[in-house]
Protein backbone atom coordinates (compact mmCIF):
# COMPACT_ATOMS: atom_id res chain seq x y z
CA UNK A 1 0.00 0.00 0.00
CA UNK A 2 2.61 2.35 1.57
CA UNK A 3 4.86 1.84 -1.84
CA UNK A 4 1.07 2.47 -4.02
CA UNK A 5 1.07 5.95 -2.69
CA UNK A 6 4.86 6.32 -2.98
CA UNK A 7 4.22 5.82 -6.69
CA UNK A 8 1.03 7.85 -6.85
CA UNK A 9 3.28 10.74 -5.54
CA UNK A 10 6.29 10.12 -7.52
CA UNK A 11 4.16 10.19 -10.54
CA UNK A 12 2.05 13.22 -9.58
CA UNK A 13 5.63 15.48 -8.88
CA UNK A 14 6.75 14.28 -12.62
CA UNK A 15 3.26 15.58 -13.38
CA UNK A 16 3.91 18.85 -11.41
CA UNK A 17 7.64 19.45 -12.86
CA UNK A 18 6.77 18.56 -16.51
CA UNK A 19 3.64 21.01 -16.29
CA UNK A 20 6.09 23.73 -14.63
CA UNK A 21 8.82 22.84 -17.40
CA UNK A 22 6.41 23.60 -20.14
CA UNK A 23 4.97 26.63 -18.54
CA UNK A 24 8.63 27.48 -18.24
CA UNK A 25 9.36 26.93 -21.58
CA UNK A 26 5.83 28.94 -23.00
CA UNK A 27 7.32 32.12 -20.73
CA UNK A 28 10.55 32.02 -22.32
CA UNK A 29 11.17 34.12 -25.75
CA UNK A 30 12.14 32.40 -28.82
CA UNK A 31 15.58 32.25 -29.49
CA UNK A 32 16.42 34.61 -32.22
CA UNK A 33 17.42 32.29 -35.52
CA UNK A 34 20.82 32.93 -37.38
CA UNK A 35 18.93 34.72 -39.84
CA UNK A 36 17.82 37.33 -37.49
CA UNK A 37 21.27 37.68 -36.03
CA UNK A 38 22.71 38.30 -39.52
CA UNK A 39 20.18 40.48 -40.26
CA UNK A 40 21.22 42.31 -37.05
CA UNK A 41 24.15 43.04 -37.58
CA UNK A 42 24.05 44.34 -41.50
CA UNK A 43 21.73 46.66 -40.24
CA UNK A 44 23.86 47.70 -36.94
CA UNK A 45 25.89 48.66 -40.37
CA UNK A 46 23.53 50.12 -42.59
CA UNK A 47 23.49 54.07 -42.66
CA UNK A 48 20.37 53.74 -45.02
CA UNK A 49 18.52 53.60 -41.22
CA UNK A 50 19.67 57.41 -41.02
CA UNK A 51 17.65 60.79 -41.55
CA UNK A 52 20.54 62.13 -43.44
CA UNK A 53 22.12 58.19 -44.36
CA UNK A 54 25.18 59.30 -43.09
CA UNK A 55 25.71 57.44 -39.63
CA UNK A 56 25.06 53.94 -38.92
CA UNK A 57 25.05 52.57 -34.91
CA UNK A 58 28.62 50.89 -35.69
CA UNK A 59 30.05 54.67 -36.76
CA UNK A 60 29.59 55.76 -33.08
CA UNK A 61 29.69 51.76 -31.39
CA UNK A 62 32.56 50.89 -33.05
CA UNK A 63 34.06 47.45 -32.84
CA UNK A 64 37.89 48.63 -32.68
CA UNK A 65 37.25 50.84 -29.79
CA UNK A 66 35.00 48.89 -27.35
CA UNK A 67 31.76 49.40 -29.29
CA UNK A 68 32.45 52.87 -27.94
CA UNK A 69 34.08 55.58 -30.11
CA UNK A 70 37.00 57.53 -27.74
CA UNK A 71 35.25 60.84 -27.89
CA UNK A 72 34.10 62.45 -24.36
CA UNK A 73 30.42 63.25 -25.40
CA UNK A 74 28.89 62.12 -29.09
CA UNK A 75 26.68 64.63 -29.21
CA UNK A 76 24.58 67.54 -28.43
CA UNK A 77 22.77 65.48 -25.80
CA UNK A 78 26.13 65.56 -24.18
CA UNK A 79 26.75 61.70 -23.30
CA UNK A 80 29.66 59.03 -23.86
CA UNK A 81 28.96 56.46 -25.66
CA UNK A 82 28.94 53.42 -23.73
CA UNK A 83 29.75 50.13 -24.91
CA UNK A 84 27.94 47.43 -26.55
CA UNK A 85 29.73 44.60 -24.74
CA UNK A 86 27.14 42.89 -21.78
CA UNK A 87 24.20 44.11 -22.83
CA UNK A 88 22.48 40.46 -23.01
CA UNK A 89 23.16 40.42 -19.31
CA UNK A 90 21.88 43.71 -18.63
CA UNK A 91 17.92 44.81 -17.34
CA UNK A 92 18.22 48.69 -17.89
CA UNK A 93 20.19 50.78 -20.65
CA UNK A 94 20.76 54.06 -21.16
CA UNK A 95 22.75 56.77 -19.07
CA UNK A 96 19.28 58.58 -17.33
CA UNK A 97 16.78 56.59 -18.86
CA UNK A 98 15.24 53.62 -16.29
CA UNK A 99 11.98 54.12 -17.89
CA UNK A 100 13.24 52.02 -20.95
CA UNK A 101 11.76 48.28 -20.60
CA UNK A 102 13.92 46.55 -23.11
CA UNK A 103 17.29 46.06 -25.49
CA UNK A 104 14.73 45.81 -28.64
CA UNK A 105 13.15 49.40 -27.05
CA UNK A 106 16.46 51.22 -26.92
CA UNK A 107 17.69 50.19 -30.20
CA UNK A 108 15.14 52.71 -31.60
CA UNK A 109 15.74 55.44 -29.33
CA UNK A 110 18.97 56.52 -31.63
CA UNK A 111 16.92 56.17 -34.83
CA UNK A 112 14.38 58.67 -33.40
CA UNK A 113 17.07 61.21 -31.66
CA UNK A 114 17.54 63.73 -34.43
CA UNK A 115 20.95 64.50 -32.57
CA UNK A 116 21.69 60.75 -33.84
CA UNK A 117 20.17 58.93 -36.79
CA UNK A 118 16.99 60.42 -36.38
CA UNK A 119 14.30 61.46 -36.67
CA UNK A 120 12.82 58.20 -37.31
CA UNK A 121 10.65 58.15 -41.00
CA UNK A 122 9.02 55.34 -42.63
CA UNK A 123 11.24 56.75 -45.67
CA UNK A 124 14.61 55.13 -44.21
CA UNK A 125 12.55 51.71 -44.51
CA UNK A 126 10.95 52.13 -47.81
CA UNK A 127 15.00 52.60 -48.65
CA UNK A 128 15.32 48.58 -47.29
CA UNK A 129 12.03 47.84 -49.04
CA UNK A 130 13.35 48.83 -52.87
CA UNK A 131 16.70 46.88 -52.13
CA UNK A 132 16.04 43.00 -52.90
CA UNK A 133 18.89 42.00 -50.63
CA UNK A 134 17.09 43.69 -47.66
CA UNK A 135 14.09 42.18 -48.65
CA UNK A 136 15.65 39.01 -48.98
CA UNK A 137 17.70 39.15 -45.55
CA UNK A 138 14.03 40.46 -43.53
CA UNK A 139 12.29 37.56 -45.14
CA UNK A 140 14.73 34.58 -43.96
CA UNK A 141 14.63 36.52 -40.78
CA UNK A 142 10.90 36.82 -40.24
CA UNK A 143 9.33 34.08 -42.32
CA UNK A 144 5.97 34.63 -42.02
CA UNK A 145 5.34 37.74 -41.11
CA UNK A 146 2.38 39.50 -42.90
CA UNK A 147 3.98 42.83 -42.68
CA UNK A 148 7.99 43.15 -44.37
CA UNK A 149 10.31 45.37 -43.30
CA UNK A 150 9.06 46.77 -40.18
CA UNK A 151 10.43 48.73 -37.37
CA UNK A 152 9.51 46.31 -34.81
CA UNK A 153 11.23 43.58 -36.23
CA UNK A 154 14.30 45.92 -37.05
CA UNK A 155 14.51 46.80 -33.25
CA UNK A 156 14.49 42.92 -32.94
CA UNK A 157 17.36 42.35 -35.46
CA UNK A 158 19.68 45.02 -33.59
CA UNK A 159 19.38 44.07 -30.48
CA UNK A 160 19.66 39.90 -31.41
CA UNK A 161 22.76 40.76 -33.26
CA UNK A 162 23.89 43.10 -30.06
CA UNK A 163 23.46 40.30 -27.28
CA UNK A 164 25.87 37.99 -29.43
CA UNK A 165 28.21 40.66 -28.86
CA UNK A 166 31.02 38.53 -27.06
CA UNK A 167 32.91 40.20 -23.56
CA UNK A 168 36.64 40.72 -24.51
CA UNK A 169 39.21 38.08 -24.07
CA UNK A 170 41.05 38.40 -20.30
CA UNK A 171 44.37 37.73 -19.65
CA UNK A 172 45.59 36.17 -16.91
CA UNK A 173 45.91 38.86 -13.35
CA UNK A 174 49.07 40.39 -13.30
CA UNK A 175 50.35 40.56 -9.56
CA UNK A 176 49.55 44.59 -9.29
CA UNK A 177 45.62 43.32 -10.43
CA UNK A 178 45.40 40.55 -8.54
CA UNK A 179 46.46 43.29 -5.38
CA UNK A 180 43.61 45.81 -7.20
CA UNK A 181 41.33 43.00 -6.31
CA UNK A 182 41.72 43.20 -3.06
CA UNK A 183 41.45 47.56 -2.91
CA UNK A 184 38.72 47.25 -5.30
CA UNK A 185 36.64 45.09 -2.65
CA UNK A 186 38.29 47.24 0.24
CA UNK A 187 37.03 50.60 -1.36
CA UNK A 188 33.46 49.51 -1.03
CA UNK A 189 33.18 49.56 -5.32
CA UNK A 190 31.33 45.94 -5.85
CA UNK A 191 28.83 47.59 -3.46
CA UNK A 192 27.20 48.87 -6.91
CA UNK A 193 29.84 47.06 -9.44
CA UNK A 194 28.81 43.70 -8.70
CA UNK A 195 27.48 40.58 -10.91
CA UNK A 196 28.55 39.40 -14.64
CA UNK A 197 28.25 42.69 -15.51
CA UNK A 198 29.52 44.40 -12.83
CA UNK A 199 26.54 46.41 -12.49
CA UNK A 200 23.95 46.53 -9.94
CA UNK A 201 21.38 47.73 -12.61
CA UNK A 202 20.74 50.98 -10.26
CA UNK A 203 20.90 54.45 -10.70
CA UNK A 204 22.26 56.90 -8.80
CA UNK A 205 24.14 59.88 -8.51
CA UNK A 206 27.97 59.56 -8.12
CA UNK A 207 28.88 63.04 -7.67
CA UNK A 208 30.14 63.14 -11.30
CA UNK A 209 28.59 65.99 -12.43
CA UNK A 210 25.27 68.22 -11.39
CA UNK A 211 23.44 66.80 -14.77
CA UNK A 212 19.78 66.97 -13.82
CA UNK A 213 18.76 64.06 -15.64
CA UNK A 214 16.70 61.53 -13.86
CA UNK A 215 17.39 63.58 -10.77
CA UNK A 216 20.57 63.61 -11.37
CA UNK A 217 20.78 59.51 -11.10
CA UNK A 218 23.24 58.13 -13.79
CA UNK A 219 22.80 54.21 -14.73
CA UNK A 220 25.78 52.32 -12.98
CA UNK A 221 27.82 50.83 -16.23
CA UNK A 222 29.20 48.44 -16.87
CA UNK A 223 32.90 47.71 -16.17
CA UNK A 224 33.75 44.95 -19.19
CA UNK A 225 35.90 46.42 -21.69
CA UNK A 226 37.42 49.29 -20.12
CA UNK A 227 40.74 49.00 -21.36
CA UNK A 228 39.19 49.96 -24.88
CA UNK A 229 36.33 52.56 -23.73
CA UNK A 230 38.38 55.80 -22.79
CA UNK A 231 36.93 58.39 -21.85
CA UNK A 232 35.14 57.65 -18.30
CA UNK A 233 31.52 58.45 -17.33
CA UNK A 234 28.30 59.73 -18.78
CA UNK A 235 29.83 62.97 -19.76
CA UNK A 236 33.20 61.56 -20.90
CA UNK A 237 35.00 63.91 -18.12
CA UNK A 238 37.12 61.15 -16.95
CA UNK A 239 40.23 60.92 -18.93
CA UNK A 240 41.99 57.95 -18.07
CA UNK A 241 41.13 55.09 -15.54
CA UNK A 242 43.36 56.90 -12.81
CA UNK A 243 41.26 59.88 -13.19
CA UNK A 244 37.84 57.75 -12.28
CA UNK A 245 39.66 56.54 -9.23
CA UNK A 246 41.03 59.93 -8.31
CA UNK A 247 37.55 61.20 -8.84
CA UNK A 248 35.96 58.09 -5.94
CA UNK A 249 39.36 59.04 -4.18
CA UNK A 250 37.62 62.83 -3.53
CA UNK A 251 34.23 61.82 -2.72
CA UNK A 252 33.54 62.40 -6.62
CA UNK A 253 34.12 65.46 -8.73
CA UNK A 254 31.23 67.49 -7.61
CA UNK A 255 30.39 66.26 -3.87
CA UNK A 256 28.04 67.54 -2.47
CA UNK A 257 24.30 66.82 -1.82
CA UNK A 258 22.48 64.53 -3.64
CA UNK A 259 25.53 62.35 -3.82
CA UNK A 260 25.01 58.81 -2.95
CA UNK A 261 26.03 58.02 0.93
CA UNK A 262 28.10 54.59 -0.68
CA UNK A 263 30.74 57.54 -2.31
CA UNK A 264 32.82 59.60 0.52
CA UNK A 265 36.88 60.28 0.23
CA UNK A 266 39.01 57.70 0.69
CA UNK A 267 42.67 57.51 1.67
CA UNK A 268 45.12 55.34 -0.51
CA UNK A 269 48.73 55.86 -2.17
CA UNK A 270 49.48 55.83 -5.55
CA UNK A 271 50.84 52.44 -5.86
CA UNK A 272 47.73 51.54 -4.44
CA UNK A 273 45.81 53.81 -7.18
CA UNK A 274 48.00 51.79 -10.35
CA UNK A 275 46.80 48.39 -8.78
CA UNK A 276 43.15 49.65 -8.76
CA UNK A 277 43.71 50.86 -12.64
CA UNK A 278 45.78 47.14 -13.59
CA UNK A 279 42.68 45.06 -12.24
CA UNK A 280 40.08 47.71 -13.84
CA UNK A 281 41.43 47.06 -17.06
CA UNK A 282 41.84 43.66 -17.36
CA UNK A 283 38.18 43.54 -16.94
C1 LIG B 1 25.96 59.56 -32.67
C2 LIG B 1 26.51 58.38 -32.02
C3 LIG B 1 25.59 57.19 -31.84
C4 LIG B 1 24.95 56.46 -32.81
C5 LIG B 1 24.93 56.70 -34.31
C6 LIG B 1 24.29 55.38 -32.11
N1 LIG B 1 24.54 55.45 -30.77
FE1 LIG B 1 23.92 54.10 -29.38
N2 LIG B 1 24.55 55.36 -27.94
C7 LIG B 1 25.16 56.58 -28.13
C8 LIG B 1 25.13 57.34 -26.90
C9 LIG B 1 25.70 58.73 -26.68
C10 LIG B 1 24.46 56.54 -25.96
C11 LIG B 1 24.04 56.91 -24.55
C12 LIG B 1 22.59 57.40 -24.70
C13 LIG B 1 21.80 57.47 -23.45
O1 LIG B 1 22.29 57.02 -22.42
O2 LIG B 1 20.65 57.94 -23.48
C14 LIG B 1 24.13 55.29 -26.63
C15 LIG B 1 23.54 54.20 -26.00
C16 LIG B 1 23.20 53.04 -26.64
C17 LIG B 1 22.72 51.83 -25.99
C18 LIG B 1 22.59 51.62 -24.48
C19 LIG B 1 23.84 50.94 -23.98
C20 LIG B 1 23.84 50.73 -22.50
O3 LIG B 1 24.90 50.49 -21.93
O4 LIG B 1 22.79 50.81 -21.87
C21 LIG B 1 22.40 50.93 -26.97
C22 LIG B 1 21.85 49.54 -26.78
C23 LIG B 1 22.68 51.58 -28.23
N3 LIG B 1 23.18 52.84 -27.98
C24 LIG B 1 22.46 51.01 -29.46
C25 LIG B 1 22.54 51.72 -30.65
C26 LIG B 1 21.99 51.27 -31.91
C27 LIG B 1 21.26 49.95 -32.12
C28 LIG B 1 22.25 52.24 -32.83
C29 LIG B 1 21.84 52.27 -34.26
C30 LIG B 1 20.41 52.12 -34.55
C31 LIG B 1 22.99 53.28 -32.13
N4 LIG B 1 23.14 52.95 -30.82
C32 LIG B 1 23.50 54.42 -32.74
C33 LIG B 1 25.72 57.00 -29.32
C34 LIG B 1 25.30 56.54 -30.56
C1 LIG C 1 27.25 54.02 -5.08
C2 LIG C 1 27.49 53.21 -6.27
C3 LIG C 1 28.91 53.15 -6.81
C4 LIG C 1 30.06 52.88 -6.13
C5 LIG C 1 30.26 52.59 -4.66
C6 LIG C 1 31.12 52.90 -7.12
N1 LIG C 1 30.61 53.18 -8.35
FE1 LIG C 1 31.67 53.30 -10.08
N2 LIG C 1 30.03 54.05 -11.01
C7 LIG C 1 28.78 54.19 -10.45
C8 LIG C 1 27.95 55.00 -11.31
C9 LIG C 1 26.49 55.38 -11.08
C10 LIG C 1 28.76 55.35 -12.41
C11 LIG C 1 28.38 56.26 -13.57
C12 LIG C 1 28.54 57.69 -13.08
C13 LIG C 1 28.33 58.73 -14.15
O1 LIG C 1 28.89 58.57 -15.24
O2 LIG C 1 27.62 59.72 -13.90
C14 LIG C 1 30.06 54.71 -12.20
C15 LIG C 1 31.13 54.76 -13.09
C16 LIG C 1 32.32 54.08 -12.94
C17 LIG C 1 33.33 53.90 -13.94
C18 LIG C 1 33.27 54.44 -15.37
C19 LIG C 1 32.74 53.42 -16.33
C20 LIG C 1 32.47 53.94 -17.71
O3 LIG C 1 32.38 53.15 -18.62
O4 LIG C 1 32.34 55.17 -17.89
C21 LIG C 1 34.34 53.17 -13.39
C22 LIG C 1 35.62 52.70 -14.08
C23 LIG C 1 33.98 52.93 -12.01
N3 LIG C 1 32.74 53.48 -11.78
C24 LIG C 1 34.78 52.28 -11.08
C25 LIG C 1 34.51 52.31 -9.72
C26 LIG C 1 35.49 52.07 -8.67
C27 LIG C 1 36.95 51.75 -8.90
C28 LIG C 1 34.84 52.22 -7.48
C29 LIG C 1 35.41 52.14 -6.08
C30 LIG C 1 36.42 53.15 -5.79
C31 LIG C 1 33.46 52.54 -7.78
N4 LIG C 1 33.31 52.61 -9.14
C32 LIG C 1 32.46 52.71 -6.83
C33 LIG C 1 28.39 53.69 -9.21
C34 LIG C 1 29.27 53.37 -8.21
Amino acid sequence: MIVTIKAARLVLGMICLGATWLLSQAAAPPPPSTAQVALGWRLLADRRLSAGLNLACLDCHRPDRGYADGRAVATADGLNTPTLYGLADRATFGWFTPEVPSLEAFALRPLNNPREMGPISDASLDRLRADPAMRVAYADAFPGAGERITWTQTAQALAAAIRTIPNPRVGELSPAAVRGVAIFAELGCGACHRGRTHSSEAYLNTGVSRDSRNGGNARVPSLIGLAQTAPYFHDGSAATLADVVRAYQFGGQTPGPGVNVAISPFVITDGELQDVVAFLANL
